[in-house]
Order: C-alpha cells, then sequence, then structure tokens
C-alpha cells in the first residue's frame, strides 16, 4: 500500500469516529428479504450462479507439493480432482470418470504417476487426457481423444489454487482487481501452509459469513476479547468491484501494543508487511466466500460452504511466512485449539448465534435485515451477487435494489472530500 493511500485511510479513519450520520449521499438500504437465508428458490440460484461462476479458493501448493500430487475438492459440491502435473502446472478436472462416471480418485489426496479409475481401469494423464482403456477390442470406435477428464479452470495466486467452474468467467487477477496490488506485500507466493480445519455450522452459510463482515457486532459479542484492542468506531470500509471489500480498524490506542493475535514462537514475519497491515486489521472479503484479516504473521482465510439451505461448513485457514529448513511452527491453526477439534474462542463469539438467527429467519416474525451504514459491506455482497445470478432471474420479493452505486465503488471515494471538508 502506497503512503498516499495509507494517509487516506488515517484521514477516513478521523472522519469515522468524528461523524455524526453516514456519509452525506450514501443511500439508505432498503431491509435484505429474509428469504434470500431460507427460500429454496434463491438457493437454486446461488448454486446456479453464485458457486458455478465465481473464483473460489480451493487449496494451497502444500497439499500438493510435488509432480504425481494429487487432492479431491468437494466443497462446491462438484467433485474436482486438483493435480500437480509432470511439468509443474496446477490443473482441475472434475473427478468423473469419462466411461461410467465413477470417481476416478477415490481417496482425498496422495501421488501417482497416472489417474486410474477404480472401477474398470481406464488411465488418464495427469493433463487429463485418456491414456488407455481396458479391452479396447471391445468398443467399436471409441476415440480416446474425446474421452480425457473434463477440465475446471484452475488458477493460482502465489501459493494459492483457485478454481472456478465457469468457461466464461474473467482470468482470476481480472477478478481480484486491485486487490490483487493490494496483496503483494503480503507474499502469497512464499507462504506455506500451517493448518486448514472444517466445521458444521447449523445456519445458512451468509449468516456465518456476514458475522465477520462488520464490525458492528464487535462491542457486544467480542466484549471481553477484540473490543479491548480494536477500534470499531474508526474501522473504514471499502467496497471493491465485483462485490469484494476490505475493512481496516485501527488499535485501540490504549491498546495499540496488545494485538490480539501474538505471534507464536518459530514464526517469521512477513517483512515486506506495510503499517497498515502491522497496526491496523486489515481483513478482505473476497466474493462470495473469502474473508481473511492480513498481518505481517498471517495468512488467515475464512471460508463459508452452503451445506443445504440451513447448514453450512465453515473452513478456517492458516499461512504464514515460510519457515525454511527448521521446523513446522506448533501452531496447528490459529482460528482453533492447538488439537484443531474445536473453533477459538473469538470464533465461538462469532458462531454462537448462526443457528437461532436462522430459526429466526424461518419463522414469520422475520422478513428483513435492516442494515447500518456499518454494515454497507453486506449489502454491497447482496448487490454483487444479484447482479451474478442475473436480477430479472431473481423472484422480485427476493432482489436487494441496487442503491449503492458506482460512486461508492473503489476507486472511488466521496468520503475523502468530506473528510477534508470536515477538517476545516
Ligand atoms: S467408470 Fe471409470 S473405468 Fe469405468
Ligand atoms: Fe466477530
Amino acid at each position: 500500500m502506497n503512503q498516499q493511500d495509507i494517509n487516506d485511510l488515517h484521514t477516513l479513519m478521523e472522519f469515522e469516529v468524528n461523524r455524526t450520520s453516514p456519509p452525506a449521499g450514501f443511500p439508505v438500504l432498503p431491509d435484505i428479504p429474509a428469504g434470500r437465508y431460507t427460500d429454496p428458490r434463491f438457493y437454486e440460484l446461488e448454486q446456479e450462479n453464485i458457486w458455478r461462476k465465481s473464483w473460489l479458493f480451493a487449496a494451497h501448493i502444500d497439499e500438493l507439493p510435488e509432480p504425481g500430487c494429487f487432492i479431491l475438492w468437494e466443497n462446491a459440491g462438484q467433485p474436482v480432482l486438483i493435480v500437480h502435473t509432470t511439468s509443474g502446472e496446477i490443473k482441475a478436472f472434475y473427478n468423473t470418470c469419462s466411461h461410467r462416471g465413477a470417481p476416478v480418485m477415490t481417496e482425498k489426496s496422495g501421488q501417482r504417476s497416472s489417474l486410474t479409475c477404480n472401477y474398470h481401469g481406464w488411465s488418464y494423464n495427469y493433463d487429463g487426457e485418456l491414456m488407455s482403456v481396458r479391452d479396447p477390442e471391445d468398443f467399436n470406435g471409441l476415440d480416446l481423444s474425446t474421452r480425457g477428464l473434463k477440465p475446471v479452470r484452475c488458477e493460482r495466486f502465489g501459493n494459492l489454487i483457485w478454481v472456478n467452474f465457469s468457461l466464461e468467467a474473467p482470468p482470476l487477477l481480472d477478478w481480484l482487481g486491485p486487490i490483487a496490488d493490494e496483496w503483494q506485500e503480503f507474499q502469497f507466493d512464499s507462504c506455506r501452509l500451517i493448518g486448514r480445519h472444517i466445521f458444521d455450522l447449523n445456519c445458512n452459510w451468509k449468516v456465518a459469513m456476514e458475522a465477520n463482515t462488520e464490525v458492528y457486532h464487535v462491542r457486544s459479542i467480542h466484549a471481553k476479547t477484540v473490543a479491548l484492542t480494536l477500534d470499531d468506531r474508526r474501522n473504514v470500509n471499502t467496497f471493491y468491484p465485483n462485490g469484494h471489500g476490505r475493512m481496516v480498524a485501527p488499535s485501540r490506542k490504549d491498546a495499540a501494543a496488545a494485538r490480539t493475535i501474538a505471534p507464536p514462537p518459530g514464526l517469521k514475519e512477513i517483512e515486506t508487511v506495510g503499517p497498515i497491515g502491522r497496526e491496523c486489521t486489515q481483513s478482505y472479503g473476497v466474493f462470495p466466500n473469502w474473508v481473511s484479516p492480513l498481518s505481517n504473521y498471517f495468512i488467515p482465510p475464512l471460508q463459508f460452504w452452503p451445506n443445504g439451505i440451513n447448514k453450512c461448513r465453515f473452513e478456517v485457514w492458516t499461512m504464514a511466512a515460510d519457515w525454511g529448513d527448521g521446523p513446522k511452527p506448533e501452531l496447528v491453526n490459529m482460528w482453533t485449539n492447538q488439537d484443531g477439534s474445536e473453533l477459538g474462542a473469538v470464533l465461538l463469539e462469532d458462531t454462537q448465534f448462526g443457528e437461532a438467527i436462522q430459526k429466526s429467519m424461518e419463522s414469520d416474525a422475520f422478513t428483513g435485515v435492516p442494515l447500518s451504514y456499518q454494515e454497507a459491506r453486506i449489502y454491497h455482497w447482496n448487490q454483487a451477487a444479484d447482479r451474478m445470478i442475473g436480477i430479472d432471474n431473481i423472484p422480485e420479493e427476493l432482489r436487494v435494489a441496487q442503491v449503492m452505486g458506482e460512486e461508492w465503488i473503489y476507486p472511488n471515494e466521496p468520503r475523502l472530500s468530506q473528510a477534508e471538508v470536515s477538517a476545516g
């Protein structure tokens, strides 16, 4: 982040703490219809569109470090096989044999010289080409060249592997837009994987995610944890194209030294991280389901995967600077207890109401969610979701109005001129 951006963020922090109403011109946010969390029609629209057209973070290169390594990945519903090819590329395919549809690989991960289906022995190379079938003389005119594994788009951002089921989606870097530049200082291309754990929650995936998309909740549910150090009234939200967002909140002045996350022994610093990443909570939402605070010690994304309309899976990752030849740090995952069996204290606070909120949303009592300016990243996400689904494809009662115009989307920043006026 360059010095001008840093200065602007500090200006905006003071603007935020001093304002007595939402910024001039900020739209009134209509209620988010409760049906978006409970109506099977909306769930289906998400399945067909959001999960089929978005770039989804799926794996870290440490999980398939050498040629011949593969992992299975089904978090987005469809069976995917991610492989490390002999030429060193990472590729992804549907884990679906072209013969009778058996899974080509059945183990969750491994290393092989070829991909051989266990049902009748059809064998593919790591580029997905069908190389041989058993008893070929019994097939009439079977053209092996047209029976390879069906590819899934797969691109890397540094050591992170992303997939996309759509052939029409833009390249990953275009999708990330300005975020890709801002992430350079965190050195994604040398980060190592410390831990990856997944937990079942009894609520719609967006209920869980939205608890991590605003700081309005901090002073109540994190009263004894995050609130002791995070200056939520100085939080600055930024709205990026494609529904992505960022929050930057400084540490409270009286607690600046007490960062919530102390680096465990053995962890190296990501030295290129600038002052915002060191002194503030700098957290990114990448549409549709990535939330991650980034710092000089950690790249720790949280991900939220639907598992039915009222259930989701919460995946928590910890990545850190390369520890070189030394032993892997003892930490299992910064979001869990030390054996990885339970979420850590802050995430237990964040997830505690999910099941009850889901019940409320399904009850006759609840019709919609009125969001404050502080919670506007949630609204921005929902607007982007509707555009991706196609607004006309959504039943009218389930849509959100597109009230946040381009003027609020990065690089536009109308609050800066307002801040200068109020500072005189
Ligand atoms: S289903 Fe794979 S070889 Fe028959
Ligand atoms: Fe929280």
